[in-house]
Order: structure tokens, then sequence, then C-alpha cells
């Protein structure tokens, strides 16, 4: 039986097992998810780590769909860091050809499911292949109005804000604006972000592996967002877990700092 099913069975009440439908969830229009755990998950194989990283992104596709499936309008996947540059040179070099093989595979069934490919981070720095991979990827789709997939790519969230607090600076210095002028709302103005509008901060964000921290990722947007920490490495999360962390998120009470009605 699978996990789902075990949770939502009736079997002591007698009654035949019930798989609960979408429709039963609060589905949050923006999810974005750490996908943590690759390197263990090929560890307990015995697999070098890249294994992991490939079985990674055919969750990313299997994840894509899920939540496009559901209704979610922007999924913002953290795919590179800022501080991945560090890990062995192999490692980095696999994970920059992993856009390529994604796009490569992938694009089709983007288009025909309607999604828009983006990205957040720096990608100018990314070789000068997958920059190109991730460049056509967004050409390819950018008339397609469903969901967005967000990539996170050599994205750092303290740069983002500071990036943001220097050009903020600089049109106060060139006297575009004024101090007061700065507020939560223009500040989130000059966030990479910014292109989401009101879809700019994640409703939900998933870390897996058991990690639970954000690692630099959405700092300033991650303010009302609801966490999801699960035991599960990223290659193994699919739509059990994705499930389970839809139901997870209905149950929980957004407040944003307000008292309940
Ligand atoms: C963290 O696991 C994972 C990453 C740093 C890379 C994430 C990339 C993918 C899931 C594939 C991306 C696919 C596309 C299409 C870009 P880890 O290596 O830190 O795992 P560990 O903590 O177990 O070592």
């Amino acid at each position: 039986m699978s996990l789902w099913a075990k949770l939502f069975s009736k079997q002591n009440q007698g009654q035949a097992t019930e798989m609960p439908s979408l429709t039963e969830f609060k589905i949050p229009k923006h999810i974005a998810i750490i996908m943590d755990g690759n390197g263990r998950w090929a560890k307990n194989r015995h697999l070098p780590r890249v294994a992991g990283h490939k079985q990674g992104m055919e969750t990313v596709k299997t994840v894509t769909k899920l939540a496009s499936n559901a209704g979610v309008k922007v999924l913002t996947l953290y795919a590179f860091s800022t501080e991945n540059w560090s890990r062995p040179k192999d490692e980095v070099s696999f994970l920059m050809k992993l856009p390529i093989t994604f796009f490569d595979t992938f694009v089709p069934e983007l288009i025909q499911k309607n999604i828009r490919v983006k990205t957040i981070g720096d990608i100018s720095a990314l070789p000068a292949g997958t920059r190109q991979a991730v460049l056509d990827a967004q050409s390819q789709t950018a008339e397609n109005t469903g969901m967005i997939l967000n990539f996170a790519l050599n994205y750092g969230g303290q740069k983002e804000i500071v990036d943001a607090s220097k050009v903020l600076a600089q049109k106060v210095q060139e006297g575009v604006m004024e101090i007061k002028d700065i507020t939560p709302e223009t500040f989130a103005g000059e966030l990479t972000t910014h292109y989401l509008g009101d879809l700019a901060n994640p409703d939900l964000i998933i870390r897996t592996s058991g990690e639970e921290r954000l690692s630099n990722f959405l700092p300033y947007q991650a303010a009302y967002s609801e966490f999801y920490f699960t035991d599960v490495l990223w290659p193994d999360f699919d739509q059990d877990q994705f499930n389970l962390a839809l139901q997870t998120y209905t149950k929980r009470d957004r407040r944003f700092g307000k008292v309940k009605a």
C-alpha cells in the first residue's frame, strides 16, 4: 500500500481505502523547494554522488508535472547556489551539464503543459552551453501562460539583498528617490523575484533530506512562508511525498502576524 493510501486508510472503520483528491487541499500559489539529499541517496547505493543528481533531475520532472497539475502558479527550485561552486570540480561540471540534458529532453512536455521557464540568480557566470540551454528554454516557453518553473541558478539570497540595497542607495544618491521611499514594497521591487509580482513570496518552502535551514534561499521572500521539512531524500520525493506536503500545508493556519478573525 502506498504511503498516501496508508494515511487515508479507513480499514480500522471497516470501510474501503479512500484516496483523497487534490480538491481537498489548499493549493499554495508559490512553492519553493530546496532539493537536498542527492549525494546521500547515491552513497546509500554505493554510487558516485553525480548519480544522485541525475536521479534528482528525474524528480524535478515529476514534481514539475505534479505541481502544474495541482494548479500551482510558481514552482521555484534551488538548483545551484552561489556556494555550490566550491564543490569538487567534477561535481560542479556535472551539475552544470544537467540543465542542458534536462531541457533537451523536457522542453516539449513543458510546452505541452503550458509551463514557462524562468530563472533567478546570476546566469551570466554559468558555462556558455549551460547559459544558452537556459536562455533557449526560456524563449521556447516564453508564450506559455501556465505555471512558472523558476530555477534558482547561481542564486544567493544575501547577495540578492545586498544588490537590491545598492540599487536603492544609488537611486537615493542620484535624487531619483528619497530614503523615506524605501519600503518593503520598493525593496521587493529590486529583488530578482520582482517579475513575479504578488506571487514573489513562496507560500510553502519544502526542504528534503532532514536538514532544517534556508541555506541562503529566498531569505527576504520567506518572511511569511510555511516550512515543510521531510527526511525523504530528494530523488525519493514522489507523488505521495508531494501530497503529504500539500496535506500538511492545508492544515496550517496562516495569520501573517495578525490575530484570527
Ligand atoms: C543538494 O543535494 C542538491 C544540489 C546541490 C543540486 C540540486 C540539483 C538537482 C536536484 C538537479 C537539478 C536539475 C536541473 C534540471 C537543474 P546534495 O548534493 O547536497 O546532497 P547531500 O546533502 O546528500 O550530499
